[in-house]
């Protein structure tokens, strides 16, 4: 949430600030701004909307300088508007600032602040930290510091860091220190990008690509203070640090739009290869089961795991919900899934062998970070299942599985969640072929995923259907999705999507539990999409449907191929290839978010930036 970048270097640093926070658009777009250093001031150009609208703004009225700081915002404190519009202001100007996170005392500090006669310019909890550097760095000057030494600065940035409470990925720049950046990192993410004679930070590293491959991740209570030529780190309570230098991954070169409308219709297309990839040199044929390099446990421990704990948020929560059906159904362990915002704060019984494992597309969700490092703290493995290679859970997690879907752009998650599926398939196979699934079982379960890839190319061939039945239903207000089995994730799922993205309430239900209370929503205007794949509780599920039917409920139903009998029923059906109980959600995932794809568009909705929503929720 909220993207930062920062520049300092030989080149302007103005229009690489923005291409910069184009990038990182998807962390937030309320409002954007940028601050440069003209070398005797330091100028800012902020206004309420999309990056490019300030891009505008800033075309109009450029500032010369190689040294400056950018920010897309997601409104937590403060109403979007141009004032509360990074960068933030401390003092008379001595201080410019742009934060990602949430400061929790700032109320607090705010009214100390005024006390002392600082002005507030802002409702946001972010300025509290400009005014407090320069009240800091006025205290150092007090003390009879320089304002030529480096460390004069530091000292401020140390004490004011010392006061908050919350979170931030923080990057400062000093009127009177024109050729410094200083930036800190207490739970929002930071990356450095090492150049030749230039340095960089973003909140991840897509603005870093094509500059340079060599970057520097940031950790909790670091704080780097960036020149031209040099990049030095101080921990906290371990002093400073050599920089761990390492190659960026530079696969984040294909999130571009190409000939889609939008990312999110992109993604969609994009999964028979994304499965491809998440099966890609996992799949161990000889002897029927999966592997995976990352794990970092030997057999012993994992034979052990007599318990697993997914813990997840959103979409990323549903699939996990998928790898507690695969995990006691093929490994027979006893599985949980956890809000992660939940399981940070509860503290549940947890045996000593319980394997936890965060699910994650960003890698970056404070609540699922908590939460691991809450089960880290108590002694048990922690594990990711993530797609960003060197984001936060992935670098502090035990081991992990990566997803390989590439940069997912569009804030509803799409290929994120079938490569997630696909991985926990392939986990419960593995710890499966651990206890008690045979040699048959297992070769059997990878004959199916091997089809998987093709299934889903043949699912996307229902775009223009869906297109048309969406036509029908954009008008609706309140939706039912309902499936029971492996299929009541997925109706979450199809639930979640269509209301982040199209902004109709829409709700998700194991069909059986439709009779205990949602049932009495069910009239003309409310339609119900069932996902009804052939499979073990088939007859019980088109009991479910009849019922809706028999209330004048319209149906939508995510069918088998061949399903000629709910073609009667139903009044619209799409169908998929008729798949094993297990691999359900995969396909049917295709037309539930196409549905929630072509009911956006056709309601004007801006589908890859839904209103509220970020890509990287990294506030709690
Ligand atoms: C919905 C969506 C969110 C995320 C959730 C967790 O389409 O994308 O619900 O799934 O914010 O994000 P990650 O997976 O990055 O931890």
């Amino acid at each position: 949430m909220c993207g930062i970048v920062g520049y300092i270097g030989h080149r302007p640093a103005g229009p690489l600030l923005i291409k910069g926070l184009q990038k990182l658009e998807y962390r937030g777009y309320d409002s954007a701004g940028v601050a440069v250093h003209t070398g005797s001031e330091i100028e800012v150009r902020k206004k309420k909307g999309r990056v490019m609208e300030m891009a505008a703004l800033y075309k109009s009225s450029p500032i010369e300088g190689s040294v400056g700081i950018g920010h897309t915002r997601w409104a937590t404190h403060g109403e979007t508007n141009d004032q509360n519009s990074h960068p933030h202001v401390g003092g008379n100007g001595e201080v410019i600032i742009v934060h990602n996170g949430v400061i929790e005392n700032y109320a607090s500090l705010r009214s100390k602040l005024q006390a002392l006669g600082y002005v507030f310019r802002t409702t946001t909890d972010s300025e509290t930290i400009a005014h407090l550097l320069s009240h800091h760095l006025e205290e150092q000057i007090k003390l009879g510091e320089s304002l030529d030494d480096t460390n004069t600065y530091l000292k401020a940035v140390e004490n004011t860091l010392s006061k908050l409470k919350g979170t931030y990925g923080l990057v400062i720049l000093f009127r009177e220190l024109p050729d410094v950046m200083i930036a800190a990192r207490l739970g929002s993410p930071l990356v450095i990008g090492v150049g030749k004679g230039e340095h960089f930070i973003a909140s991840d590293a897509s603005p870093l690509i094509g500059y340079t491959e060599e970057v520097i991740y940031l950790s909790d209570h670091e704080v780097a203070v960036l020149t031209r030529d040099e990049v030095e780190v101080f921990h906290r309570d371990e002093g400073q640090q050599t920089p761990s230098i390492q190659t960026l991954d530079q696969v984040s070169e294909d999130a571009e739009l190409g000939d889609f409308e939008h990312y999110m219709l992109k993604e969609i297309f994009e999964q028979p290869q994304t499965l491809e990839n998440a099966m890609r040199g996992r799949i161990d044929e000889d002897e029927a089961t999966a592997k995976f390099g990352g794990l970092n446990l030997d057999p012993q421990q994992l034979r052990k795991i007599d318990r697993v704990v997914l813990t997840a948020c959103g979409t990323s929560w549903h699939s996990g919900l998928v790898g507690e059906y695969l995990l006691e159904e093929f490994a027979r362990i006893p599985t949980e899934v956890e809000y992660a915002s939940e399981l940070r704060y509860r503290n549940p019984p947890m045996s000593e062998n319980t394997m936890i494992f965060a699910i994650t597309q960003s890698g970056e969700t404070a609540d699922t970070l908590a939460a691991m490092r809450e089960c880290k703290r108590k002694g048990h493995p922690t594990l990711a299942i993530c797609n960003v290679v060197g984001s936060t859970i992935a670098r502090e997690a035990d081991g992990g599985i990566y997803l390989h879907a590439g940069p997912e752009v569009g804030v509803a998650s799409t290929k994120a969640f079938t490569s997630q599926v696909m991985v926990l398939i392939q986990l419960a196979l593995f710890l499966g072929r651990m206890r008690h699934l045979s040699y048959p079982a297992g070769r059997r379960i990878i004959d199916a995923i091997h089809q998987v890839p093709d299934q889903v190319r043949k699912c996307l061939e229902c775009n223009d259907l869906v297109k048309e039945i969406a036509q029908k239903y954009c008008n609706f207000n309140n939706f039912l999705y309902l499936g029971r089995l492996y299929n009541f994730p997925g109706a979450l799922e199809g639930a979640l999507k269509l209301k982040e993205i199209s902004y109709i309430h829409a709700e998700g239900y194991p069909a059986a539990e439709m009779k205990h209370g949602p049932i009495a929503l069910v009239d003309e205007e409310t339609p119900s999409v069932f996902v009804v794949p052939r499979g073990q509780i088939y007859p019980k599920v088109m009991s479910n449907l009849e019922e809706v039917k028999a209330r004048k409920g319209p149906v939508i139903a995510i069918a088998c191929e061949g399903d000629r009998k709910i073609a009667d029923i139903a009044d619209d059906v799409i169908y998929v290839p008729d798949v094993d109980d297990f691999l359900q959600p995969l396909v049917t995932a295709i037309p539930l978010q196409l549905l929630s794809y072509h009911i956006a568009v056709q309601r004007g909705c801006n589908v890859d930036r839904p209103r509220n929503l970020a890509k990287s929720v990294t506030v709690e």
